[in-house]
């Protein structure tokens, strides 16, 4: 008879576990987000030509984003498709190979963009390709209206 209880609150337990790490995932690739547009921010202001060409700010930029998205694609777990004002489209979990190769690209870009960058005019020619990554992602793989 004491079995039954305890069953209960093993399965409790665990299903209140499950809840806490979704929702840190959430958390946890909102996060990651905000530093890629914390990472950004400079860099428009420089391709607008509103702050001086920086390129070790540039070259962190493409560092963090390179960082960022490996882990961030890590964190979409079935159980993870609603709450926390999460604007992630339900596409992502019916094609996860499709957004992570949205993901593996920007990575690339990036990569390819810090080799390629060495003053202000390879960075003109060489960012605007890299950010256009956000764009198309977000647009292929983010719902709008959930902000
Ligand atoms: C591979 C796809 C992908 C790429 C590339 C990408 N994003 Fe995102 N981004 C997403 C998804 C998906 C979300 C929604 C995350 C959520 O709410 O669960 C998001 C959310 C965000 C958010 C909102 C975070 C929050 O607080 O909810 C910001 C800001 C953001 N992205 C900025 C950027 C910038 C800047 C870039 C380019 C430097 C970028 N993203 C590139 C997929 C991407």
């Amino acid at each position: 008879m004491t079995a039954q209880p305890t069953l209960l609150a093993i399965a409790l337990t665990v299903l209140a576990t499950v809840a806490i790490a979704s929702t840190a995932d959430i958390g946890d690739r909102q996060k990651l987000m905000k530093s890629n547009g914390a990472a950004t921010k400079p860099v428009v202001a420089m391709l607008k030509g509103e702050a001086p060409f920086d390129l070790a700010v540039v070259q962190k930029s493409l560092a963090n984003y390179q960082d960022n998205i490996g882990q961030f694609v890590t964190l979409f777990p079935d159980d993870s498709k609603t709450g926390e004002k999460t604007s992630a489209s339900p596409k992502i979990w019916e094609d996860m190979a499709g957004f992570k190769a949205a993901a593996d690209k920007f990575a690339a870009d990036a990569k390819l963009a810090s080799a390629s960058i060495t003053d202000e005019a390879s960075f003109k020619a060489n960012m605007p390709a890299v950010l256009k990554n956000c764009g198309s992602c977000h647009e292929a793989w983010r719902v709008k209206d959930a902000q």
